[in-house]
């Protein structure tokens, strides 16, 4: 196929000839829309760095989540802002405590809108690391425990799916096995297989005030250098039962969703993650870029170079485009 007898120009000529062999198109099955869930009533404070998103009340979590479902927007991935904090993160696994509450108000409000949680301790351990310490370190296996008891009370309260964010070996078999004993066998997990540890996550951690107070995630998140480990890790977690595998963030790391997608036979998600939503809001407020179109263009890529699901802050807005033009 060469020049002068291939010309790739011809099938480019107008908007439905490119409609017709258009290879990936963006729908708003393929969304899930993150949210912070805080103590109180009535709040809706703005996060400054991800304009557009706000830490909520359940009142108001319930509202958004509602606006959501009503865009067909099909989950939500749910964060809980804690009012208190220790060593052991206890809040992470309360029968009260701020998700378990909110899971259950949503479920009792929303129709089929799937809700999943983010299982960690960050948020709610006072060090602000993933796992428990043992003096400065992160001690793997006493973490396991702890975060399978959050994962199970995310699923008591009626979360539909649990996503361990943690990056600690061994996590998604430990849930796996506590899930099956507790009655809880159709309750899948949504592993963040391969997290990087990335400073894309800045405007997260204001969000979240989730920020480790000492040192930094390189003991358990992924460097940034590494695809082969990428691998290796989504391996075990499908070994370890999970049903999903997420690859975080997304942009820098369209290769490892593409390597994923090539070797594992389960759906992938991505998770465009706060930074990456900031820096499109921050030049479009420049007036440096046109928001709109990037943010169309950012999600369609992701979902070229493999996923099934993408997690985004822009899930509101791109779903109001989407049904635009259907
Ligand atoms: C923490 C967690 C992080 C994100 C989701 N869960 C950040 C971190 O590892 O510090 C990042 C999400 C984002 O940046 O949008 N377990
Ligand atoms: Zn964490």
């Amino acid at each position: 196929m060469l020049f002068p007898d291939y010309r790739p120009r011809r099938m480019r000529q107008n908007e439905t000839l490119r409609r017709m062999i258009r290879e990936t198109v963006l729908t708003v099955d393929d969304l899930i829309l993150p949210l912070f869930a805080i103590e109180g009533k009535g709040i809706k404070n703005p996060i400054p760095s991800m304009p557009g998103h706000y830490q909520l009340s359940i009142d108001n979590l319930v509202k958004t989540a509602l606006t959501a479902e009503k865009l067909g927007i099909p989950a939500i991935m749910l964060f809980g802002l804690p009012d208190k904090k220790d060593p052991l993160g206890t809040k992470a696994y309360a029968k009260d405590g701020i998700v378990q509450k909110a899971v259950k108000d949503l479920k009792n409000k929303l129709s089929d809108m799937v809700v999943i949680t983010d299982v960690c301790l960050c948020q709610y351990t006072d060090h602000g690391h993933c796992g428990v310490l043992q003096g400065d370190t992160i001690d793997n296996d006493a973490s396991l425990d702890l975060l399978a008891k959050v994962a199970l009370s995310h699923a008591k309260a009626g979360a539909d799916m649990v996503a361990p964010s943690d990056m600690m070996d061994g996590r998604v078999s430990e849930i796996r096995e506590t899930l099956d004993e507790n009655g809880l066998s159709h309750i899948p997990v949504m592993s963040y297989s391969a997290k990087y540890c990335s400073a894309y996550y800045g405007p997260f951690r204001e969000a979240a005030h989730s920020a480790p107070q000492f040192g930094d995630r390189r003991t358990y998140q992924m460097d940034p250098s590494n695809a082969l480990e990428a691998i290796r890790e989504a391996s075990m977690d499908v070994e370890e039962g999970a049903d999903v595998i997420m690859v975080k963030p997304a942009l820098s790391y369209l290769d490892i969703i593409c390597r994923i997608r090539d070797e594992i036979d389960l759906p992938v998600a991505a998770y465009n993650v706060s930074g990456e939503y900031a820096m499109v809001k921050a030049a479009e407020k420049m007036g440096w870029i046109d928001g709109e179109k990037v943010m169309m263009e950012t999600l369609t890529s992701i979902k070229r170079a493999g996923a099934d699901m993408i997690l985004t802050y822009f899930a509101m807005e791109a779903a109001e485009i989407l049904r635009k033009n259907q």
